[in-house]
């Protein structure tokens, strides 16, 4: 395997604390070395000047659509719109068709995306079969095949004698539980955050205190349990002070937040765009800020975009009809560097919530460059203008709220195991 030269960025690794312009050599698919003017003349180049260079970004949060909806997304498509956003590693949510509930669905997955994706897929296992929040998984076995962590992501396990157990359970085999938290009898058939824009819409409002009640008996069962708590797309201010709160008193619980609630309101669902709607839904502008706070001061610990592609005929229909979801990937970085440039959060902040943290909270390799680290690296460039198009992007679907607008930021290149699988003016490099 060859040796990558990428010159004179700014190399920001939060891991290390470093923020400097350095040059990083990867060699056999792993980091050789980061210092100046390193010299190595029978490297691939690559001219960094003006970029930022950090670890490939690993998203805890992505809905690959294989088995089952490949019309949607499947391990290839998403794998290469994933490695276009700047992503390394993307862990795929369990519910396929069928559900990622047995050790062969998990192996199919991992069989899958070694054979047809260019950057490091890890699988989320089910907590309960078919996500009917009944029966357990067989948890150990799902390990034993790879899976990285639990959640019946997209459906709220409703029991709580179930979720205490399937934190009980998580504990044997050392791996986090990853919650949707809304309290389904609190949503009923909201569709929109319930406040001024539902009323507003004449829809249905889903209120932020689903969220809250449910975070709040998680964390609860979690102190019981002693069992990692994980809690998925974060939308709500109330849930960011109890996530604080049950941090400072000890309890294991992470959490992320997706760039769409980072940076948009309910406000953008006023033209009934079904590309905004989501689950959880988009907030007022008070929750909002609480996000922020809570990723700036870090009781969230990582940034994930809940990729959620949907067809456009699935998209095309009435609000209320529309499935809840909307792609991540390639706009994650320039939507979130909006805080940046409004000093919501330091460029190392934000860099950690897309790499060592994430790397952290799920136990999975990379998020950080230090000699002998893997080879995922990706390279930014902050200041590049471009018009985002999704019929221009790599995933299978088109359901984005930033579709045709200006972006401010782009991921130039992305490095996986040493080898450069995507470069913006080449596109995904298929080896
Ligand atoms: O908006 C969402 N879409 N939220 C989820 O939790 C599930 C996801 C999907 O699978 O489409």
């Amino acid at each position: 395997m060859g040796r990558v030269w990428i010159r004179g960025g700014r190399v920001i690794d939060p891991a290390s604390g470093r923020d400097e312009i350095a040059d990083v050599l990867l060699e056999d698919g792993r980091v050789e070395a980061i210092g100046l003017d390193l010299s190595a003349s029978d490297a691939e180049t690559l001219d960094a000047e003006g970029c930022w260079v950090t670890p490939g970004f690993i998203d805890l949060h992505a809905h690959l659509r294989e088995p089952g909806q490949e019309y949607k997304e499947d391990l290839g498509s998403g794998g290469r719109a994933g490695a276009a956003g700047g992503f390394t590693g993307l862990c795929c949510m369990a519910n396929t068709e069928p559900v990622n509930d047995d050790p062969a669905v998990t192996d199919y997955i991992l069989d899958r995306a070694r054979q047809d994706c260019p950057v490091h897929i890890y699988a989320v296992a089910a907590a309960t079969k078919g996500l009917l929040g009944e029966v357990m998984t067989e948890m150990s076995a799902l390990v034993e095949a790879g899976a990285v962590a639990f959640s019946d992501d997209g459906r709220t396990i409703m029991d709580s004698d179930m979720q205490r157990r399937v934190l009980e359970y998580s504990k044997l085999v050392s791996k986090p539980v990853m919650v949707h938290a809304e309290d389904l009898t609190l949503v009923r058939q909201g569709v929109v955050n319930e406040g001024a824009v539902s009323t507003r819409l004449g829809l249905p409002g889903n209120p932020a205190v689903a969220e809250t009640v449910h975070v709040a008996r998680d964390i609860q069962l979690a102190e019981l349990t002693g069992a990692h708590l994980h809690v998925g797309h974060v939308s709500t201010a109330g849930a960011v002070v109890l996530i604080r709160q049950a941090r400072e008193r000890g309890v294991h619980v992470t959490a992320e937040v997706t760039p769409h609630h980072l940076t948009l309101t309910d406000e953008a669902t006023l033209g009934f765009d079904t590309n905004t709607k989501m689950a959880p839904p988009l907030r007022g502008e008070a929750d909002v800020d609480g996000c922020i706070e809570g990723l700036a001061d870090g009781t969230l610990d990582a940034i994930a975009t809940d990729h959620a592609p949907h067809a456009v005929y699935e998209k095309e229909v009435e609000f209320t009809e529309a499935p809840p979801g909307v792609l991540g990937f390639e706009t994650a970085y320039p939507t979130v560097m909006e805080l940046v440039r409004k000093d919501r959060i330091s460029p190392i902040g934000l860099i950690a919530s897309l790499t060592s943290n994430p790397a952290r909270v799920f136990d999975l390799p990379g998020g950080r460059l230090t000699r002998g680290a893997p080879g995922d690296v990706t390279v930014l460039d902050p200041e590049r203008k471009w018009i985002y198009d999704p019929a221009k992007g790599y995933s299978k679907s088109r359901n984005s709220p930033w579709a045709g607008q200006e972006m401010l930021g782009r991921p130039i290149a992305t490095f996986v195991d040493g080898a450069l699988v995507y470069h913006v003016d080449r596109g995904v490099i298929v080896p």
